[in-house]
């Protein structure tokens, strides 16, 4: 049996035998911060059914406070009522807005925030955050006009934002990046002419979705819809919106059922949304016994239940085309291949490096100490299918995702392995462990 330990912040594993049952992992990060912001200039009434109740999304919802919007208590099961500002309605904040450790949070809101002209703001976060990158934010916020400083030329939070009248612009993004897409949609709604926004590879479409049901003016163009294009005009009226369950979350569950010999779990109302669905297509590619059933639309989003059984694996190929697909699906999917017969190459993942933590690095240092045969590479990881891992002292790093992949390499791992500060799963998925313990029993 495996056991998880009293202490929050470090967790006690041992190898234990199949997860079985059903699960229902908590609503999409992404789809979570989007309703919250979008609420929150709408108009009138949003609410929320299935918001993630967890750190990241808090963050979001303790800004847009301080800024004047009202926000019901975000809390497990129970409905999330906004009262809208409408487009220009939030008001200078007294205090430094904290984004915590989300990097969605404070790129989405530079975008937002740009274009309150006579306002000043300042955002900051945990000293992870404060180490990712946001130039890829500001830099084409200031082709519309945007005026941001911060630390490292711009680069580093805390910056602070001098609201100013932003113009209309077309704007190539270096990265596919849904979050530099959605600062700049959202600096587009109340710019002086359109913006067209054109992406390297189509990135997740959840703003697109989400600000068209809320009455915004968003054109899909180009090649695989790389060209989106907001006008500005229409107001946002507020929505009743149901979040579905995070696939980023549902990951942990379909590696461990496809690795744990005997596992067999459904994960019920599952985000599907096709911009997310990489590792859907990694799992089918390594042979794994996945699917997906009764799909319906939820709120202009695509929802299902995914089953996954035990079976034999073999090696995959993940490359950068891929790659915004799957991004966050990268720390566990390192972890599945650790399982599967023969080479898997993870290509073009440079990004993986600019996450809550350096992801290629942390993955690799840590499955190295379980025993795993992992290389770490420039832009991937080439890991060796077979070896067997034994239990360790672990650690998340503070990375969220990172956390709950270890948990699930040490369920397969002989002898017991200590993973420090596993509380830092709390960023995405609160209850992680309850879940974990559900499904042994
Ligand atoms: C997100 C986009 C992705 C993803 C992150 C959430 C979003 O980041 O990794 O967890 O909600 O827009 P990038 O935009 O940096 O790829």
């Amino acid at each position: 049996m495996a056991t998880v330990s009293d202490n929050p912040s470090s967790r006690t594993l041992k190898k234990g035998g199949e997860l079985r049952g059903k699960v229902r992992v908590p609503g999409d990060k992404s789809i979570s911060h989007r309703a919250l912001l979008f609420g929150s200039i709408a108009e009138g009434l949003t609410t929320i059914k299935g918001l993630l109740p967890s750190e990241d999304p808090l963050s979001t919802a303790a800004c847009l406070r301080s800024m004047g919007v009202s926000i019901s208590p975000i809390q497990q099961g129970e409905a999330v009522e906004i009262q809208g500002v409408g487009l220009d309605g939030l008001k200078e904040p007294e205090e430094i807005l904290d984004c915590g450790n989300s990097g969605t949070t404070m790129r989405l809101l530079l975008g937002l925030l740009a274009g309150r002209e006579r306002r000043h703001f300042v955002l900051t976060g945990d000293s992870s955050l404060r180490k990712r990158p946001m130039q890829r934010v500001g830099k084409p916020l200031k082709v519309m006009g945007a005026d941001i400083q911060g630390r490292s030329n711009g680069d580093l939070a805390p910056l602070s934002i001098q609201g100013k009248k932003l113009h209309g612009a077309i704007i190539g993004t270096p990265v596919a990046s849904a979050q530099i897409k959605s600062a700049l949609l959202l600096a587009a709604l109340t710019a002086d002419g359109p913006t067209t926004v054109i992406e390297p590879a189509r990135s997740r479409d959840h703003s697109e979705r989400m600000l068209r049901a809320f009455g915004a003016d968003v054109e899909i163009g180009g090649e695989m819809g790389r060209h989106i294009t907001v006008k500005p005009g229409p107001k946002l009226i507020g929505q009743h919106l149901v979040v579905p369950g995070d696939i980023s979350s549902a990951a942990f569950w379909l590696v461990a059922g496809a690795v744990i010999p005997g596992s067999d779990i459904t994960i019920e109302n599952v985000g599907i949304n096709p911009t997310r669905t990489g590792v859907l297509e990694v799992l089918q590619s390594m042979g794994a016994n996945v699917e997906c059933i009764n799909t319906i639309d939820v709120t202009g989003e695509p929802v299902g239940d995914l089953r996954i059984k035990h079976g034999p694996l073999k090696a995959f190929n993940i490359s950068k085309e891929m790659m915004p697909r799957l991004i966050d699906e990268i720390p566990i999917l390192s972890v599945a291949a650790c399982f599967c017969e023969g080479e898997s190459r993870i290509t073009g993942a440079n990004e993986l490096r600019v996450k809550e933590t350096d992801r290629l690095a942390v993955m690799a240092r840590q499955l190295k100490a379980m025993g795993a045969n992992i290389e770490e590479q420039q832009d991937g990881l080439v890991i060796q299918g077979g070896s067997t891992l034994h239990g360790n002292i672990l650690d998340s790093e503070t990375d969220h995702r990172v956390a709950m992949s270890l948990a699930i390499a040490a369920l397969m791992a002989k002898g017991k392995s200590t993973l420090l500060r596993g509380d830092s799963a709390a960023v995405s998925y609160p209850n992680f462990w309850e879940h974990l313990e559900s499904l042994q029993t």
